[in-house]
């Protein structure tokens, strides 16, 4: 059985004295998800108030992105190898927000691509494990197109990084729509997306799909976690907004662990 983890996205949210409670009562409830990976993404600059508070802890952490490039002349970006200082053990690339302000710079889809595939390449050869957020937009959903987007997305990066580079990995199947509007998929759509994207990985080899973890992410709450994690395709989940308050937080951890002893 694929061990669940839960991600905790903070996006742009926190301040030093918030985060010191919302990390406190996350670590008082840690023992009652023993057999789950959870996981918080603060921003960068409250890495080492985060690395402190958990670094004894079975809780990890990460950043919510990270440069494709080892250092230089890059403002405002961090390097894979800072992330060491950390102690981070995860990253999440290619996040349906981040892939926006990119677009808003018109870099043609071709470019975005390649340079998630990068980011993703760095996260691994650093030894991080890298979050791949994959999924449809509105339009795209209300068209049909959602396995074609997927679809797309994954080939892509099977064929630049090699199927066995998803060993070290973890999916996100993060639909935009479901993105913070309070309207999760359910957990029929997402097992069937889910299903449709451990097969598409099946193709180029099985024993990299059946051990791959795939998050679902959009909207999930506290009340709704434990029938989307039921789901035998969905590993865990990746948490915005709900991250944000320690009880919901830990009630969706305890969710995964309640999957875990059936
Ligand atoms: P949400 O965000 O849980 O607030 O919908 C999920 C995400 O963006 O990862």
């Amino acid at each position: 059985m694929r061990k669940p983890l839960v991600a905790g996205n903070w996006k742009m949210n926190g301040s030093s004295a918030g985060n010191k409670l919302l990390l406190n009562e996350i670590l008082a409830a840690a023992n009652s998800f023993p057999s789950v990976d959870v996981a918080l993404f603060p921003p960068a600059v409250y890495l080492h108030q985060v690395q402190q508070a958990l670094k004894d802890s079975n809780v990890a952490w990460g950043t919510q992105n990270v440069s494709s490039y080892h250092q230089g002349a890059y403002t405002g970006e961090i390097s894979a190898t800072m992330l060491h200082d950390f102690d981070c053990k995860y990253v999440l690339i290619g996040h349906s927000e981040r892939r926006c302000l990119y677009a808003e710079l018109e870099l043609d889809q071709l470019v975005l691509d390649r340079i998630i595939a990068e980011k993703y390449n760095m996260a691994i050869s650093e030894g991080l494990i890298p979050i791949i957020c994959i999924g449809e937009s509105p339009e795209e959903h209300a068209v049909g197109k959602t396995e074609e987007v997927i679809g797309r997305h994954l080939d892509i990066l099977i064929e630049h990084q090699g199927v066995k580079s998803l060993s070290q990995a973890v999916l996100a199947y993060e639909p935009v729509w479901a993105i913070g509007t309070g309207r999760s998929a359910t957990p029929e759509w997402a097992q069937d997306v889910h299903s449709f994207m451990r097969e598409r990985v099946a193709k180029y080899d099985v024993e990299t799909a059946q051990g791959l973890r795939i998050l679902y992410g959009g909207s999930v709450k506290g009340n709704n976690a434990a029938p989307l994690f039921s789901k035998p395709d969905v590993d865990g989940g990746l948490i915005g907004g709900a991250s944000l308050d320690a009880n919901e937080f830990v009630k969706i951890c305890q969710s995964a662990q309640k999957q875990v002893l059936g």
